[in-house]
C-alpha cells in the first residue's frame, strides 16, 4: 500500500521553492515589489519567508502597528500563485523596545548585559519580551489567519544563545527545584558537590556556569544546558500560543542549525509540526574532498528527517551562490547548486529555500549570495541556476511526501555530546564525537545505504543494525533497550569511551562500559591517548568468521579491554598492550554486539561495515557498487521507489545499473547498463 506523508500545507501540493524575502528593506521603492513578483514567477519560486526581521516596520512605535506593506506583499504573492512562510519577528527587536525595557536584552556568561544591536540578542525569560512577542504574534495571526498565501509559520530565527540575567538565574533555580523535588541533597549528590567543597546549602547559592565562577561541576553544566533548551522551548511555546489558537491548521516550524550544540533538537522537534533547517556547506573547500563534505551534510539531512521519525522536512535556508561569512567565500561551481539542492530532497526535504531572495543594499549581508543580485535582473548565472532547480522541482511532485525506512540507525545524542565535550580527559582537542559518528555513517553513504540518525531515547525496534559510537553517557533504560534489541536478533556496534557515565555525568561504578558490559561482554579497564606520531594497529585474528583480514592503523585512542563473554576478533599490535583485544563480538540472544576498542583509520570502518552490509542484507538504494564520491539515496512510498544518484566529485563517473531499466524522472529517458554521471551530476531515477 502506498504510504505518503501529506504535503507540508494542503494549499500547495508541490515542492516549496523560494526563500527569505525582505520587501520591507525596499519600502521606499515599492515598485521593486512588482519586479520581485515577475522574477519569482520566472524562476519557478512559489514560497517566500517574510517578516523574519520586520518588527520595527510592523510596530514602529510601541502599540502602533503598520501592516499595510505586509498586506500588499501577501496579496501580491497570492495573486502571483505564491505562498508565504510567515515569520514571527522576535529574532530582532526595535530599538524603542530595548531602550524602554532593558530587561529584554541578553546577559552573557560574564554577567554583562548586552547593548541593543545585532539580532538574536534577547532574554528567553523576560516577562516583558514574552508579552511583547506574544502580542505582535497575535496581531499577525488575527490579520492573516484566512489569507490564502499563509502556509507555514516560521517562528523567530535560529533560536540560540543563553541568557544569564537575574530573571534567568531565578528561572533556573525554579527548574532545579522541580527537577530535584525541592531536595538539595539530591542535587548535591547528582552534581557530586563534595568535590572541591562545592556543596550547596541553600538554593540562592546556585548560579549558572560562569568563566569567572563555577565551571567545574559537570552535573551543573549539564543541567544548565538542559535548562537552556527547556527555557528556549518555553519561550517558543509562548510565541506560538496565539498562533495555535487562531490558526490551528497552519503548521509551525523554526529553523534549526544542523548539529548546533546549544539546544537539544530532539526536545525541540517534539514541539514543531515540521522540522526545518538552514544548510550552508562550504563547498569546494581545500580542507576536504567534495565527497567527504557531502557525506557530512547527508548525515545532517538524515538527522533532520529522523527528528520526526521519517517525516519530510524543510530545507529552510541555503545559499543560491555563496555566503559572506566563511574565511573564503567561494562561488558554487556550475552544477553544484542543482546537486546540493537535490541532495536535501534526496534525504527527505520537501522544500528548497534560500537565504536570500534579493540582496540587501546595505549592512552586513549586502554581499551575501541572493537569487536577485544588485544588478536587479534575471540575466545572471545564479538566477539561471535557481530557475533550473525550480523547473526540476516541478517534475518531482511524485516524490513529495515520500520517505525512507532504513535498516540502520546511528546514535548521535546531544546530551552525550555535552558530557563528552565537558569531560577533562582523553586528548582535549581530539575527542571529536560528531566527527566519529560521521565517520561511521560514511561507510553507508558510500554504498548508497539509507541511515537514520537518532538519539538514545528513540525506538530501536525497526532496525537491523544499531551503531552507537562513543556512547559515553547511558541514560536510564537505554542499556535495557539495547539488550532487548540484540536479544531479538539485532546487531549493535559501539566503541571505546562508551558506558562511562549516567544521566548526571556520574561515572558508573563496578567497571566500564557500565550497563553495556553485559551486552558487549567486555570490561574496559583503561584508555590510552596517542600522540600524532604514535602508531598502533589492529591485527585481525587469522581464523575469524568475518571477511576482515590483515591490519588496520589505529590512532588517537586505544582502550584496554578484557573479553569476558565476548570473542576476540582482533588484537593490538604494539605497545605494552600488544596482543590484548582491540575488536570483539559478543553473541547475545539472537543477535551480536561488537566493541571497537580503538579509533581506527576509516578504511577499517568501511571494510567492517561492508561485511555487515552483506551479512545482514541491508536495504540499499541501488543494487550495485558505487564509485568513489558517488552516492545513491532512496525515497519511497512503500511501492514506488525514487533513487537519487549523485556524483559529488569533479570527475565523470560511471555507474553500472546492470540489466534493470530505470526511468529518469526529469528527462524521461530510459536507462540501463552503464551510465555516465558528469561532474556534480544528479539523476532522479524511478525503479520500474
Ligand atoms: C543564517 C540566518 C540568515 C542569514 C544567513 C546567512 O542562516 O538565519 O538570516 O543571516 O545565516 O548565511
Ligand atoms: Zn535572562
Amino acid at each position: 500500500m502506498a504510504d505518503k506523508y501529506p504535503p507540508i500545507s494542503g494549499k500547495c501540493p508541490h515542492f516549496l521553492h523560494g526563500g527569505d524575502y525582505n520587501p520591507d528593506q525596499w519600502i521606499e521603492t515599492p515598485e521593486i515589489w512588482d519586479e520581485d513578483m515577475r522574477l519569482m514567477r520566472l524562476s519557478g519560486c512559489n514560497a517566500m519567508s517574510i517578516g523574519i526581521f520586520s518588527w520595527s516596520n510592523l510596530e514602529p512605535e510601541e502599540g502602533r502597528f503598520e501592516f499595510g506593506w505586509l498586506d500588499t506583499i501577501m496579496d501580491k504573492l497570492a495573486q502571483n500563485g505564491g505562498y508565504t512562510v510567515l515569520a514571527t519577528p522576535s529574532g530582532a527587536r526595535p530599538a524603542w523596545l530595548s531602550a524602554k525595557y532593558p530587561e529584554v536584552l541578553c546577559v552573557g556568561p560574564n554577567r554583562v548585559r548586552n547593548l541593543h544591536g545585532q539580532r538574536h540578542n534577547h532574554c528567553f525569560t523576560s516577562p516583558v519580551y514574552r508579552e511583547k512577542t506574544a502580542a505582535i504574534n497575535r496581531r499577525l495571526a488575527e490579520r492573516y489567519k484566512d489569507h490564502p498565501a499563509l502556509i507555514v509559520w516560521h517562528i523567530s530565527n535560529e533560536y540560540g544563545g543563553e541568557c544569564h540575567c537575574p530573571l534567568c538565574q531565578e528561572a533556573f533555580r525554579e527548574w532545579l527545584k522541580r527537577k530535584y523535588n525541592n531536595d538539595l541533597d539530591k542535587l548535591n549528590h547528582a552534581w557530586w558537590t563534595g568535590f572541591w567543597s562545592h556543596r550547596f546549602t541553600d538554593w540562592p547559592q546556585i548560579e549558572s556556569p560562569a568563566p569567572h565562577g563555577e565551571s567545574s561541576l559537570h552535573g551543573l553544566n549539564l543541567d544548565w544546558k538542559r535548562f537552556v533548551t527547556y527555557q528556549t522551548i518555553d519561550f517558543y511555546k509562548n510565541e506560538i500560543a496565539p498562533l495555535r489558537e487562531l490558526t490551528p491548521g497552519i503548521p509551525v516550524t523554526t529553523n534549526f542549525m544542523g548539529t548546533y550544540t546549544g539546544l537539544d533538537y530532539w526536545k525541540f522537534a517534539e514541539e514543531l509540526d515540521v522540522v526545518s533547517w538552514d544548510n550552508y556547506p562550504g563547498w569546494h573547500t581545500d580542507a576536504e574532498t567534495t565527497g567527504e563534505l557531502a557525506s557530512k551534510i547527508a548525515f545532517i539531512h538524515d538527522l533532520n528527517r529522523s527528528l520526526k521519525h521519517g517525516k519530510p522536512f524543510m530545507l529552510m535556508e541555503s545559499t543560491p551562490s555563496l555566503v559572506n561569512w566563511q574565511p573564503v567565500n567561494k562561488l558554487k561551481r556550475p552544477g553544484m547548486h542543482m546537486l546540493s539542492s537535490l541532495q536535501a530532497v534526496a534525504h527527505g526535504s520537501d522544500t528548497v529555500q534560500y537565504f536570500q531572495w534579493r540582496k540587501s543594499r546595505g549592512s552586513s549581508e549586502k554581499l551575501h549570495g541572493a537569487v536577485v543580485d544588485h544588478c536587479g535582473h534575471e540575466n545572471t548565472r545564479v538566477f539561471r541556476d535557481v530557475t533550473e532547480v525550480g523547473a526540476v522541482l516541478k517534475k518531482l511532485d511524485c516524490v513529495l511526501g515520500t520517505t525512507v525506512k532504513p535498516d540502520i540507525a546511528v546514535i548521535y545524542d546531544w546530551e552525550n555530546r555535552w558530557a563528552i565535550d565537558d569531560a577533562q580527559a582523553l586528548r582535549r582537542d581530539k575527542k571529536d564525537y560528531q566527527k566519529t559518528c560521521e565517520n561511521h555513517y560514511r561507510a553507508f553513504w558510500k554504498s548508497g545505504i539509507p541511515v537514520d540518525i537518532i538519539n538514545m531515547d528513540c525506538d530501536f525496534t525497526g532496525y537491523k543494525l544499531l551503531i552507537a559510537p562513543m556512547l559515553y553517557m547511558v541514560r536510564p533504560g537505554v542499556a535495557e533497550r539495547i539488550e532487548a534489541f540484540v536479544k531479538r536478533g539485532g546487531v549493535f556496534v559501539t566503541t571505546y569511551f562508551s558506558g562511562y557515565a549516567d544521566e548526571n555525568d556520574l561515572c558508573f561504578l563496578g567497571g566500564f562500559p557500565g550497563p553495556l558490559r553485559k551486552v558487549t561482554g567486555i570490561w574496559a579497564e583503561e584508555i590510552d591517548s596517542l600522540y600524532d606520531q604514535d602508531s598502533n594497529a589492529l591485527v585481525l585474528a587469522p581464523d575469524i568468521r568475518t571477511s576482515l583480514r590483515g591490519e588496520y592503523a589505529l590512532h588517537t585512542f586505544c582502550e584496554l579491554i578484557h573479553a569476558e563473554t565476548a570473542e576476540i576478533l582482533a588484537a593490538y599490535k604494539n605497545d605494552f598492550y600488544a596482543g590484548s583485544p582491540a575488536l570483539t563480538v559478543n553473541s547475545f540472544g539472537l543477535g551480536k554486539a561488537y566493541y571497537i576498542a580503538a579509533r581506527t583509520e576509516n578504511r577499517f570502518l568501511e571494510d567492517f561495515y561492508q561485511s555487515l552490509i552483506t551479512e545482514l542484507s541491508l536495504l540499499r538504494a541501488l543494487d550495485c557498487t558505487l564509485p568513489e564520491s558517488v552516492t545513491a539515496q532512496l525515497r519511497t512510498d512503500g511501492e514506488r521507489k525514487y533513487i537519487f544518484l549523485m556524483n559529488f566529485s569533479e570527475e565523470a563517473k560511471m555507474v553500472d545499473l546492470k540489466s534493470k531499466v530505470f526511468k529518469d524522472i526529469v528527462t524521461g529517458e530510459l536507462l540501463q547498463q552503464q551510465i555516465t554521471l558528469r561532474p556534480y551530476d544528479v539523476r532522479v531515477l524511478e525503479e520500474p
